[in-house]
């Protein structure tokens, strides 16, 4: 007897192959998405009922939301069940004074953010991603975004989880609780864990007030040099509250105003942008210092925005890297990260020493701010993918082991999933990994919880 057909209608199983195609993938395109089937459970007692019917029958589970990852986290690839959590969607009342919001796994965080909003509030994740991006995939991919710079990444913004266990059983770990030292942190054993521990099925948020206004400047740069001095006479010269500090270079830039349509705002071309989102007023404070840049040649030009329709319009060059390049052709992708003191010098090794490794032009963008650099190359018109995948991951040693040399990540916020197992050891150590085992074989002695992801 086919298990299909034992699956509960209240699940909403199905075969069809365009839902099979939809929900069996992530934004990645390097691996065909292959799994049985996809079910749609309605809240966590459901989620806990589908993961005991596949430990009975030893089916292995793939949880999906917003599918915008970037790392093949959430690929079904060798004929498992998806389980998607969109139809976990509870929206709770916002706590005003203890500042919190309980949320089920299948919210957007866009709808998170709409949600607080009217309040002062915000949950403060920004991602590029935002209106398709769901909590429970953000939670368990402890997900970065542009405003880790201010605010942290993701794991410091939730005080409670309810997670599901591969056995079925339901933990509910931390409530609305801002303190809770009690035993070991279950919940931040979950986050980040791309949901082959346990699978989230609602959160508690902590929330924060809304920015005062702010102001978002596009600035031009000669070298990403020239953006690092920017970070450090803004942030310590002149004490400007940074929101976000983010950097493209100029092929990014063209790739969006070809598919976007969208006009520059500078006169002439440079070889990178900085963009940056400020704390406060157009104060004398940011006036004096964006002239003072001006003056010492550390910007070629730049364009300052208070209202929100012309900051959206700045902030757009930047947020419609990922869809442009994605729209160009086939991208190979990898995020990586040193500590920003080294990033001047590890961004001329990287062009001058490993660019010429790989087979097609390298794309550079990212949160500098925090160190993190997306280095994403476009496969050639004329190469086949299945020379052009190949190639690219033979580049990747000599990045990696660049990396390595400054002690940095292979993954700085999109994950490991399946498509950077082989570069985790150059970021963990033999005994971490080994450590990372034992708590997946006790937690899922099976390996039916999204297999073959993070580690073997
Ligand atoms: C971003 O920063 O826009 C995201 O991490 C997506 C990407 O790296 O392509
Ligand atoms: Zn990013």
């Amino acid at each position: 007897m086919d298990w299909f057909f034992e699956l509960p209608k209240a699940w909403c199983p199905t075969r069809e192959a365009v839902d099979l195609e939809k929900d069996g993938r992530d934004w990645t395109r390097v691996l065909d998405p292959r799994p049985a089937a996809v079910v749609f459970p309605r809240c966590s007692e459901e989620v806990a009922e589908v993961l005991a019917f596949c430990t009975r029958y030893g089916i292995g589970v793939v949880p999906s939301g917003g599918r915008t990852g970037l790392c093949g986290g959430a690929m079904a690839t060798q004929g498992e069940l998806v389980l998607s959590l969109e139809r976990l969607r509870s929206l709770g009342q916002v706590d005003p004074l203890g500042l919190t919001l309980a949320v089920g796994a299948g919210v957007t965080t866009q709808e998170v953010h709409q949600h607080c909003q009217p309040q002062g509030l915000t949950w403060p994740i920004d991602l590029a991603s935002k209106g398709s991006s769901q909590i429970g995939g953000n939670l368990a991919t402890n997900a970065g975004g542009v405003r880790v710079l201010h605010y942290g990444p993701t794991r410091h913004w939730v005080t409670g989880l309810d997670v599901v266990l591969m056995d079925g059983t339901l933990l509910s770990c931390g409530g609305a609780l801002y303190k809770d030292n009690t035993g070991l942190d279950l919940r931040q054993l979950m986050i980040g864990s791309e949901g082959i521990l346990g699978v989230i099925t609602s959160a508690t948020l902590r929330l924060t007030p809304l920015p005062r206004e702010s102001q978002v400047l596009l600035l031009s740069i000669a070298e990403l040099d020239q953006g690092l001095e920017l970070l450090a006479n803004a942030r310590v010269g002149a004490r400007l509250d940074l929101l976000a500090f983010e950097y493209f270079d100029d092929s990014c830039m063209q790739a969006v105003q070809s598919v976007r349509r969208f006009s520059s705002p500078f006169a002439e071309r440079a070889a990178g942008y900085i963009l940056m989102e400020v704390e406060g007023g157009l104060e004398a404070r940011l006036e004096d210092w964006f002239q003072s840049q001006l003056e010492s040649g550390t910007i070629l030009d730049g364009v300052v925005a208070g209202t929100s329709s012309d900051k959206g319009r700045l902030w757009a060059f930047r947020e419609n890297i990922t869809e442009s390049l994605g729209h160009l052709g086939l991208m190979h992708k990898n995020d990586v990260a040193v500590s920003v003191k080294d990033l001047s010098r590890f961004a001329h090794q990287l062009r001058n020493q490993v660019a010429s490794a790989y087979p097609g032009d390298v794309y550079l963008f990212g949160h500098v701010g925090d160190g993190n650099l997306h280095v994403n190359v476009m496969k050639p018109p004329e190469m086949a993918p299945e020379d052009f995948w190949p190639a690219c991951r033979a580049a990747d040693v000599r990045l990696y082991e660049l990396l390595q040399s400054y002690g940095g990540s292979v993954s700085a916020e999109h994950g490991i999933g399946l498509l950077k197992k082989s570069a985790l050891a150059y970021s963990r150590g033999p005994h971490e990994i080994q450590a990372m085992r034992q708590i997946k074989q006790s937690l899922d002695p099976q390996g039916l919880l999204n297999p073959g992801k993070v580690i073997s």
